[in-house]
């Protein structure tokens, strides 16, 4: 009988793309993937210290897995990810959920297949941690998701501390990869039958790449995307996270000299408030975002802007927030991931005394999402009529006409095409619309 594995991800990209690298692994090592995570001889699961409710949601799936422990006694047990850099947690992983067999961390990944062969010889419980990212590891397996798109990380880890956020603790220090490993493996994906590559970092415009540790030569973010835009075959370039205080004119002049790069920017703003963005140690204020913006749609009239933002942050008041509805308006985001403010064991703004009532902070959350969703809605409305590039991405069960894919500005839409384009970038006319997504129909 293969032995089998199963996977569950919580968080990001960064975690989504961990996972690909721990089932290449393990996939080498003879395992092969089941959805169904009872039947598993290896659960894995994959945690993220950044969403709501990360933390009760780890621990209520570390109940089931006891359950489906003692059913199967030969199953192995691990966890990592963002939630086994913090101490507290590995503390009480150790203490009082005996039934986890392995816990190790983001920073040492590639360790996996030596830390599992650990635990299938010697069936003793391992706990290893590195606190800090050393060297990045190259060369490591993978298994894609899909055969067509891929992540690629460019960089690691974090160095803005914003007041909120436990990224920094979690994933380190930033640690960019050199521009020929990045460049060698998107030459490789994209022989391998893939057209977009989206470029993963907490904030890929500090990227500093260079060849020799030593030299002062590197290539900046935007040098890279010149770079990756002149390989053959590839026909999408995204990427993944923007920090406005880092966002160089170069970097929007990229637009207009690469067009691989999808018109789209994914800008975290976190507030409007100047005040609050301060308090955030974001580093720029609502009227320098609002330029951005500004010159972003000058250089690039459709280009597709989205974000995330915080509400019921310490200190946050009515007035605060209302400049946050303002921004919104005025900024016109194409969509935006919206998240109540909750503490981070560790950063500075969980010690903050001005924490904010949970009745508020759902009040402002939901009168957010209303403006957010009211603003997403029209500008979809403004797509019926044109023809978007779409890359197909899959097909309906029940009916192969209707495919799903994405714009160029990240758009999701659902049409009639022509059956088997699934990986082709296809014209599509825009013939309807939602607050989400919007309709079409495949060209001739
Ligand atoms: N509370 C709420 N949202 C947070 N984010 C990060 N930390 C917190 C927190 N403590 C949000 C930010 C970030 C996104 C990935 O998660 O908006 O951009
Ligand atoms: Fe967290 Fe700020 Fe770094 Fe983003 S830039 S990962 S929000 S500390």
């Amino acid at each position: 009988m293969e032995k089998t594995f199963h996977i569950q991800t919580f968080g990001c990209q960064m975690n989504e793309r961990d996972s690909e690298t721990l089932a290449g692994m393990l996939i080498q090592k003879g395992y092969t993937e089941t959805p169904v995570r009872a039947q598993a001889d290896i659960i894995i699961v994959n945690t993220c210290s950044v969403r709501d409710n990360a933390d009760k949601r780890f621990f209520g799936t570390l109940g089931q897995i006891k359950k489906i422990k003692e059913q199967n006694p030969e199953l192995i047990t691990a966890v990592c990810g963002c939630m086994m850099q913090q101490q507290h947690i590995v503390d009480t992983v150790k203490s009082k959920y005996p039934w986890v067999d392995l816990v190790f961390g983001t920073h040492n990944i590639h360790e996996f297949p030596r830390l599992l062969e650990n635990i299938e010889n010697e069936k003793k419980k391992l706990v290893a941690v590195w606190e800090d990212g050393g060297e990045i590891v190259e060369g490591l397996p993978s298994e894609r998701r899909y055969p067509f798109k891929s992540f690629v990380n460019i960089m690691y880890g974090c160095n803005n501390f914003c007041t909120y956020c436990i990224v920094p603790y979690t994933r380190g220090r930033e640690r960019s990869r050199k521009p020929s490993e990045i460049r060698k493996e998107a030459e490789a994906l994209v022989k391998d039958g893939v057209k977009e590559i989206t470029l993963l970092g907490q904030n890929v415009n500090s990227y500093r790449g260079s060849e020799d540790a030593d030299s002062d030569s590197y290539m900046d973010f935007s040098d890279l995307l010149r770079m990756l835009n002149g390989i053959p075959g590839l026909e999408r370039i995204r990427f993944m996270t923007s920090h406005p205080k880092d966002l160089s004119e170069r970097l929007i002049q990229a637009y207009g000299d690469c067009e691989k790069l999808c018109r789209h920017i994914h800008l975290p703003v976190q507030s409007g408030s100047s005040r609050i963005l301060k308090e955030m140690n974001r580093r720029y204020g609502k009227e320098e975002y609002l330029d951005l913006v500004r010159r972003l749609r000058e250089a690039v009239p459709d280009i597709a802007i989205t974000t995330d933002i915080i509400v019921g942050f310490p200190g946050e008041t009515e007035e605060d927030f209302s400049e946050t509805l303002d921004l919104v308006k005025k900024a016109g985001f194409d969509s935006a991931f919206t998240f109540l403010y909750s503490i981070r064991k560790g950063t500075p703004a969980a010690e903050y005394e001005n924490q904010i009532p949970e009745e508020i902070k759902h009040e402002r959350f939901n009168r957010l999402v209303d403006a957010v969703n009211e603003i997403s809605a029209s500008k979809n409305r403004e797509m019926v009529g044109k023809v978007a590039d779409v890359l197909a991405e899959g097909q309906s069960k029940n009916d192969p006409t209707i495919n799903t894919g994405r714009t160029s500005g990240h758009k999701l839409v659902n049409f009639k095409g022509k059956p088997g384009i699934t990986g082709q970038i296809v014209k599509v006319k825009i013939t309807g619309s939602n607050t989400f997504s919007l309709v079409g129909e495949q060209e001739e």
